[in-house]
């Protein structure tokens, strides 16, 4: 089983989310791919959560959802966050240290240990996004995204040879632990990660906004 997760990050609107889904749904009706072999994942901004849990039933799609975010505080006197009880109404994934909430939201490890806690309380399987093997792990997590830096958003992916290596460095502390690889994955390259043995899955940013590229790599993956 494949992990494919799309991080819209802070991209699209409703009117956009809309018009995503009924492309996807055409693009899946017209392909008929089997995707048994995949887990896919999409992760809206907050707001957006309940809107897309409704066009997966209108659409009826093969996908789950996960949220980009999760407060590191149960609920309570803690304005503008939102805390695990309620993103688990509509998300069953969470990313949590992605590199971008790091550098410009200040997220530390002790900050991303209790967000991972407040995750599993809830029964939210938390994404652990890291971006090198020295980075700590929190225990409690699954599923690992590894994703350097310099491959984020720019267009400039790492070998998937190296980011099979690097897959089964993390996996050495714990056999169980899923590891998935993001950084400009795109539809031409997602067949090269996901044939690298210690390579569960993917992490798609900017390709996963384009219904019509996000199922290309669909399709792609299926092949697996
Ligand atoms: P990218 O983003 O695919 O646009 O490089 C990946 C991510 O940041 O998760």
């Amino acid at each position: 089983m494949k992990y494919i997760i799309g991080n819209w990050k802070s991209n699209l609107g409703g009117k956009d989310i809309s018009s995503w889904f009924e492309k996807m749904s055409q693009y899946l009706n017209s392909h008929k791919t089997d995707f048994n072999n995949l887990t896919i994942i999409v992760c809206p901004p907050f707001i957006y959560l309940p809107y897309v849990s409704r066009l997966i039933s209108k659409y009826k799609l093969p996908f789950q959802i996960g949220a980009q975010n999760i407060s590191a505080y149960p609920g309570g006197a803690y304005t503008g966050e939102v805390n695990a009880q309620q993103v688990k109404e509509f998300a069953s994934y969470v990313l949590i240290g992605h590199s971008e909430r790091r550098k410009y939201f200040a997220e530390d490890e002790s900050q991303l240990k209790e967000k991972v806690k407040r995750a599993a309380e809830a029964g939210i399987s938390p994404v652990y996004c890291i971006s090198k093997t020295e980075d700590d792990i929190p225990e409690g997590v699954g599923i690992v995204a590894y994703e350097p830096v310099f491959a984020i958003g720019t267009g400039k992916a790492d070998s998937s040879t190296n980011a099979g290596q690097v897959a089964q460095k993390i996996k050495e502390a714990d056999l169980n632990r899923k590891v998935i690889y993001g950084g400009s994955v795109t539809q031409n390259n997602i067949a090269d990660f996901l044939n690298e043995s210690g390579i569960d899955g993917v992490l798609p940013g900017k390709t996963s906004l384009d219904p019509q590229i996000f199922g290309e790599m669909l399709t792609n993956a299926s092949k697996i």
